[in-house]
């Protein structure tokens, strides 16, 4: 049993050993570890923070946390060479992914049962749809690590009922950015799940035709923003504003949309968001393009077409929501190192943390490790590694979500065979 004493910065000394801080979620390299040198104490001193809590020397024996530590600290990042020290916020990327796979499973089901239902019965049932974007509201607020990496969750096995909730996700990232209340982020979050609810009044064999859809196919298409908004207009219980992003989130700032060319005067406030939402979740996704392009690549071409389809303003704001490296995006370091990008930093959007999957000569690593590009070598006050280029997965033969998978399991395995 590990028996911590709170005590004042002003107290640490050599020779203890600091178990946490009174700030949640510091990362300290130092933690569990006997304090050997000063210069690891002062950057705690330095760091804003009163009191911490140490080892009580007594009860420091036992020692099988130092065995989980040890592993967990070989996973999350090979131990420090003396120059580097470095003290950053640190949330648990990786259980939060893990938490939010699961959460965003469990939110498919039921949005495949929601649009499923007005495949077969025309309306909508707007309980299950609150229901949805009820919970995903709250994990929002009271789960945002978990919500962040919801935002960059892709299942492409069935792209017309991941396509809603991506979109009701993303939307809300979006909102939540822009300040919105929490009414106002449920309302934008239903908006974008019943965005294309019109799809489910075309024929499967349009939509899953692989070839190149005829005139009159693509015609039809071209209708679900109307047949959305009779569906949504003649189910009970469904907010004005969702019935309008249904008709007009194809319509574009300059007037060239569908179904009735609006200026972006005429478009409503939400459905813009929702149009940035969708076509960024569009260009993502494998089905809609004949290549899956990378979330910057994405962000590129919203960028592009900003002013012109989107709302200028709106775009800057959605890639400060997305970041400039995605989740998951894959990253060539100035080291030579391919990462995948791991968790955003909100200080500096060009350093997140990172999945370290190749060594210098790009040649897979058995047993990738993160490594967090906020690290600054102090006595040179340079990054240790920095992002050169994002890459195209398919180019270099690495499957993001099978590697993020692959070292969560690792990272379980070793939590489970040290307790
Ligand atoms: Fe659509």
């Amino acid at each position: 049993m590990k028996i911590e004493r709170k005590l004042h910065i002003s107290e640490l000394r050599t020779g203890m050993t600091v178990t946490r801080t009174e700030k949640d979620g510091l990362h300290f390299p130092f933690f569990d570890k006997e304090l050997t040198d000063t210069r690891p104490i002062n950057v705690l001193k330095n760091s804003g923070i009163s009191y911490i809590y140490i080892l009580d020397e007594k009860e420091a024996e036992e020692d099988k946390e130092g065995e989980l530590s040890d592993k967990l600290t070989e996973m999350m990042g090979n131990p420090l060479e003396t120059s580097d020290y470095f003290l950053i916020d640190s949330s648990p990327a990786v259980s939060d992914i893990i938490q939010a796979r699961a959460i965003f499973e469990n939110m498919r089901n039921k949005t495949r049962e929601l649009l499923g239902s007005v495949k077969s019965g025309g309306k909508v049932n707007s309980r299950t749809a609150g229901e949805i974007t009820g919970e995903l509201v709250e994990v929002s607020t009271y789960k945002p690590g978990i919500f962040t990496a919801m935002t960059h969750l892709k299942n492409q096995d069935d792209y017309s009922y991941s396509h809603s909730l991506n979109v009701a996700v993303i939307s809300l990232a979006l909102g939540k950015r822009l300040g919105k209340s929490a009414d106002e982020l449920k309302t934008i979050c239903l908006c974008g799940l019943l965005h294309d609810v019109g799809m489910t009044r075309i024929s499967d064999r349009i939509i899953k035709k692989p070839g190149k859809l005829t005139e009159d196919e693509y015609a039809e298409i071209k209708r679900h923003p109307e047949y959305g908004y009779k569906i949504i207009t003649s189910s009970e219980g469904l907010p004005a504003e969702t019935a309008a992003a249904a008709l007009q989130h194809h319509e574009k700032s300059d007037g060239s949309g569908y179904p009735l060319g609006l200026p972006e005067r005429q478009i409503g406030n939400i459905t813009k968001i929702i149009s940035i939402a969708d076509v960024y979740d569009a260009i993502t996704s494998q089905k809609s393009y004949n290549h899956e392009r990378t979330p910057s690549e994405a962000l590129k071409i919203l960028f592009s077409w900003s002013g012109k389809h989107f709302n200028e303003t709106l775009v800057k704001f959605f890639i400060n929501t997305i970041g400039i490296y995605p989740v998951g995006t894959l990253v060539m370091l100035d080291s030579g190192e391919i990462s995948i990008i791991l968790e955003p930093n909100k200080k500096d959007l060009t350093r997140p943390k990172v999945l370290v999957v190749t060594n210098e000569n790009r040649e897979k690593l058995d047993k990738s490790h993160i490594f967090d590009l906020a690290r600054y070598d102090l006595r040179t006050m340079k990054p240790l590694k920095t992002i050169v280029s994002s890459l195209n997965p398919k180019q270099h033969g690495i499957n993001s979500e099978e590697e993020l998978d692959r070292f969560a399991k690792r990272f379980r395995n070793a939590v489970r065979e040290a307790l």
